[in-house]
């Protein structure tokens, strides 16, 4: 199917309409390529939740990253076994890790030695050994939007290095603490694989550590997420390159073989399977601008509000009218911000009230982060499989 043939399907707009077949046919990718390393992946659940793309991640065996306590039943309820869920976060309260502890979680990723203080009190109180990851804050600059940049050393995430040693002691002396891994995670959209070299060379430093001060070795590392998608050309690289950062690590990783490796991607698994489908209610001339007002606002994606994030905007209903002639728009939503902007001094096709415009590569940190603002209500799904048509 191309995406115009959208233009012939009855969706109502705004829409996150994603393709199930490009989905699997990621996951197949991403599961060649972590299997000759024997890698175990975990889906960021954070990038997307919606659940007909949660159960078909879950139903290939992954692991699921979770970052609260509702996240955390989701991934149960959705078919992640319990022994390959980890949670995350900076700030897990008392009541989301007594809960996650009864539903039998394979590992919390601790980010502070007062969250492992908490986490001993409430295991010691059920008489149960908690198994934890110690999140350790790398100093990696993962060259990204400061926004999601995470591994540099002064962020609220992880346990900085020079507290490193303590955190450790810490962990392995706490009597219903089993300490299993080291779990790291330094930002998001990386594109470039020397982040992932740096944090390989980085992982193998600290378990030599653990090693020569402890004499411990962990379990696992876990080398969290990261890895960017082609948001200017999705059609060029739906899938993106896994074996970029699996055969970097593979190659900079100097582990005792027992140490096993995971990962944690959100954006790479489900970016590119997802389009926000908009119609434009009115073209606006302005003195010096043109606007393409549509029905999809900031609520609805809010990446290019948040973070000046580009996602590349086609106009499916000018193309399939064979339109040659072009325009200058801005593409804005209907909500009370000037934020509310999806792209700016945009050339498209000449464009009329009722087309359908694409905003592309918006799988990951799509609905997920949407909103009610302005009472609006939710963008209606469509999640399209061709064998189903
Ligand atoms: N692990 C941890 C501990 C994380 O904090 C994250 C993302 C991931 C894994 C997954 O990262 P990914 O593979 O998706 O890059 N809302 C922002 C992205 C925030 C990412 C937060 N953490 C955006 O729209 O760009």
């Amino acid at each position: 199917m191309t995406l115009t043939d959208i233009t012939l399907l009855p969706i109502t707009t705004p829409c996150y309409f994603y393709d199930i077949d490009l989905l699997r046919a990621t996951l197949d990718t991403l599961q060649q390529a972590a299997a000759p390393h024997s890698y175990l992946i975990h889906y960021a659940l954070k990038a997307n939740y919606e659940e007909p793309v949660v159960r078909e991640i879950a139903s290939r065996g992954f692991g699921a990253d979770c970052v609260s306590g509702g996240e955390v039943e989701f991934a149960v309820k959705n078919g992640f076994s319990p022994d390959r869920i980890v949670y995350a976060g900076v700030g897990k309260t008392p009541a989301e890790i007594e809960n996650s502890l009864d539903l039998g979680i394979s590992c919390f990723n601790v980010e502070s030695i007062e969250e492992l203080d908490m986490i001993q009190a409430i295991a010691a109180r059920k008489n149960l050994a908690a198994t934890v990851a110690l999140r350790i804050n790398p100093d990696i600059d993962a060259h990204t939007h400061h926004y999601i940049t995470t591994g540099l050393a002064e962020t609220k995430f992880g346990i900085s290095l020079p507290m490193f040693d303590l955190a450790v002691k810490k962990a392995l002396e706490s009597p219903n603490i089993h300490l299993a891994g080291l779990h790291f995670h330094i930002g998001s959209q990386i594109t470039v694989a020397d982040p992932y070299r740096l944090l390989a060379a980085k992982a193998s430093e600290l378990v030599a550590r653990l090693h020569d001060e402890f004499r411990f070795t962990p379990d696992y590392v876990n080398l969290g997420g990261g890895l960017g998608i082609d948001y200017d050309n999705p059609d060029n690289n739906p899938i993106p390159d896994f074996s970029m950062i699996f055969d970097t690590v593979s190659q900079n990783l100097d582990v005792p073989a027992s140490v096993k490796v995971h990962f944690e991607l959100g954006r790479s698994v489900v970016g590119q399977s997802g389009s926000l489908l908009t119609r434009v209610i009115y073209v606006k001339e302005g003195i010096g601008k043109r606007f393409a007002i549509v029905d999809a606002g900031m609520n609805d994606l809010i990446r290019p509000a948040l973070y000046t994030a580009r996602h590349k905007i086609e106009n499916l209903s000018a193309v399939e009218r064979g339109e040659t002639a072009t325009a200058v728009y801005d593409v804005v939503g209907p909500i009370c911000e000037t934020s509310d902007l999806f792209d700016s001094d945009l050339t498209l096709p000449v464009t009329l009230p009722g087309d359908m415009l694409a905003i592309r590569s918006a799988g990951a940190y799509g609905s997920a982060m949407s909103s009610a603002y302005n009472m609006r209500r939710p963008a209606s799904r469509y999640f399209f499989e061709k064998n189903k048509q």
